[in-house]
């Protein structure tokens, strides 16, 4: 089935999907920063930004990125030229009490930067599938900061390339109607 729309929305809203199918291209640092500085202008409360992110884009980092995602995901997510882990500090820095909207604020910037990379002809899938543990002990992640999930990014690539089983999932999800999600 085909995602359907009734109304006239952002382009890039329409066409973004979560693809698997990644070109192992390089992605330039300036890119993968303008990307990131579309994250950044996401609105928070009491604009604390509480997101933070880590970038793998070269051997050695991507190697530990890959090593901490589930199987399912690295099948497909280790073609990817770039991973990039989310984080979300968990208190408000003025006053050092809980900020209950830190991943709220932090899935707008997510959002933000896969519009972005999208209106930039690259791809992005976040991956809940990741082990908390070993991200971690691996970048030495403090208690201060929730490990909410890894974003694969980079240049759509072959769906051929996928293993048979996914070549059939390489499509865009479909949604709700608006009627079923008005409470
Ligand atoms: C927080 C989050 C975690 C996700 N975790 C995974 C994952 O571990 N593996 C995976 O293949 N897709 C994962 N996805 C992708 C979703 O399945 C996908 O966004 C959803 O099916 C809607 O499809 P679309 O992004 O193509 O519109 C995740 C998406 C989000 C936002």
């Amino acid at each position: 089935m085909e995602r359907q729309f009734k109304y006239d929305i952002m382009p890039e809203i329409k066409e973004r999907w979560s693809m698997r199918a990644f070109s192992e291209d390089k992605i330039d640092r300036d890119e993968i920063m303008a990307i990131i500085e579309a994250a950044t202008f996401a609105p928070s409360c009491f604009n604390e930004q509480p997101w933070r992110f880590i970038i793998a884009d070269d051997d050695e980092e991507l190697e530990k990125m890959r090593s901490i995602l589930l199987e399912g995901n690295q099948i497909w997510a280790n073609a990817a030229p770039v991973l990039i882990a989310v984080l979300s500090k968990k208190t408000f820095t003025y006053n050092q009490k809980d900020n209950f909207w830190n991943m709220f604020d932090t899935g707008t910037a997510w959002g933000y930067l896969s519009l972005e990379a999208h209106r930039r002809g690259l791809a992005t899938h976040a991956m809940g599938g990741f082990s908390k543990k070993r991200l971690r002990e691996v970048f030495d992640i403090s208690e201060e900061y929730e490990t909410i999930c890894i974003v694969a990014l980079g240049k759509p690539g072959n769906k051929k390339d996928l293993p048979e089983n996914l070549q059939d999932r390489e499509k865009p999800d479909i949604r709700k109607g608006i009627e079923e999600i008005l409470l």
